[in-house]
Parts: C-alpha cells; structure tokens; sequence
C-alpha cells in the first residue's frame, strides 16, 4: 500500500539526520545563545548557527571574529555544530541546508511580537520549514548582545553573562 504524505516524512526522519538552522547576529554570542543551542542539539541531530548579514545593524565584530567566537564555545571539531554566514532570506538558507527547522529563543513577552511575524512570514515564504521557539534560560532573559556591549565598553564586568574568551575578546575591543 502506497505510503501517506506523513508515513512518508517519518521514515524519512529515520534515515535523514535532522537540522535546524539558528539565525542571528551574534555579535557577540552570548550565554543566552549558548543556552538555546545546547537545548536544541537535545531536539536535532545538527545545528547551524547562521551569522545574518544585517545591513540595519553595524557590528563591533567583524564576521571572521564572531565565527572564531562561536566555534570556541564549542570546539571546532563538534560535528553536530556548524558555523556559516548568510546573507539573502532565511527559508531559502534553510531549504539549501536541508534544514527543516529555524530554531528561536523567545526571552520575554517583548520578543513575542516581532518573532511571532517573523515566523508566520516565513512560513508564507516556505511551508517546509518550521520555527521552533525555545524558551530561554531564566538567568537570561534581561540580556541581549547590544546590553552587554555598552556594559564592556564602560568597563563593567560582562563575566557569568558571556563565555570567558567573549569576555577578553570584549575588553580587547574596548580597551579595558
Ligand atoms: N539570549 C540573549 N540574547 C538574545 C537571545 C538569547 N537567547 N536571543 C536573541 N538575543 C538578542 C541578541 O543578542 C540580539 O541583541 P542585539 O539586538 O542587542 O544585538 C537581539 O536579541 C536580536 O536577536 P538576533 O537573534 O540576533 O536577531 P536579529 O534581529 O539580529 O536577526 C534574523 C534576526 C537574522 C533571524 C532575521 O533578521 C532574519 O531572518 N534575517 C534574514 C532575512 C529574512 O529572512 N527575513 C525574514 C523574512 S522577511
């Protein structure tokens, strides 16, 4: 008997390893992010941390340096971790990678808004591509790159909110 649309998927999860992408600046990776992929290499087989070229934003890092910065939050040989750029829609990145899911962090009621358009524009763009939200940590649900970032620069302690080498590649670029 000819499989269903569903049978179909389900077998081909038993073979296909699944990958979701997890999209954002990152500038620079926080513990908050390091929280959310850890809680989604439990979900997926793989994760792709996609650095999002964003013309709106000016980063203090330059790509080269976050990509250095994330790949040592989890070694760079972690098979089940992979770090590229993107530049163009993220359904399409998605679709390239075979990805079936874009994973989100959702901090607060704040976020909720702006991710929830965001994943319903998505799917309008590409049905085959799920968001999945994951709640973030509670230890960091006040903090975001940019917070962090004036901190450093007026020579406040950012340690216990990004991992050690962030923290130095920080003062570095401040010179604190
Ligand atoms: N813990 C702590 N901070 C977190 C966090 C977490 N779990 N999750 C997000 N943040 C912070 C980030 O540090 C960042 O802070 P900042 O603004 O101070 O730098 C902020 O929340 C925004 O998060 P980020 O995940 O980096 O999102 P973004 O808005 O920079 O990027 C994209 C969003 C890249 C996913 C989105 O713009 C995108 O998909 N772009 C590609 C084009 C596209 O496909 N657009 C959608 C269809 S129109």
């Amino acid at each position: 008997m000819a499989k269903t649309q569903s049978e179909k998927s389900l077998s081909n999860r038993d073979t296909a390893p699944t990958i979701a992408i997890y999209p954002g600046t990152f500038d620079p990776i926080t513990n908050g992010h390091v929280d959310i992929i850890k809680r989604a290499l439990r979900l997926f087989d793989k994760i792709v941390i996609a650095i999002a070229v964003n013309s709106q934003k000016t980063p203090l890092f330059s790509i080269e340096e976050r990509i250095d910065l994330i790949q040592n939050c989890f070694g760079p040989n972690n098979h089940r971790i992979e770090v590229d750029t993107t530049s163009g829609l993220i359904v399409n990145y998605a679709v390239q990678k075979k990805a079936c899911a874009i994973v989100r962090g959702l901090r607060a009621v704040s976020d909720f808004d702006y991710e929830f358009q965001l994943a319903l524009m998505n799917r309008k763009l590409e049905r085959k591509v799920e968001t999945v939200f994951l709640m973030t940590g509670f230890r960091w649900i006040y903090i975001s790159s940019s917070i962090i970032k004036d901190a450093a620069k007026h020579g406040g302690d950012v340690g216990g909110v990004v991992p050690a080498h962030v923290q130095a590649a920080l003062k570095l670029k401040f010179n604190t």
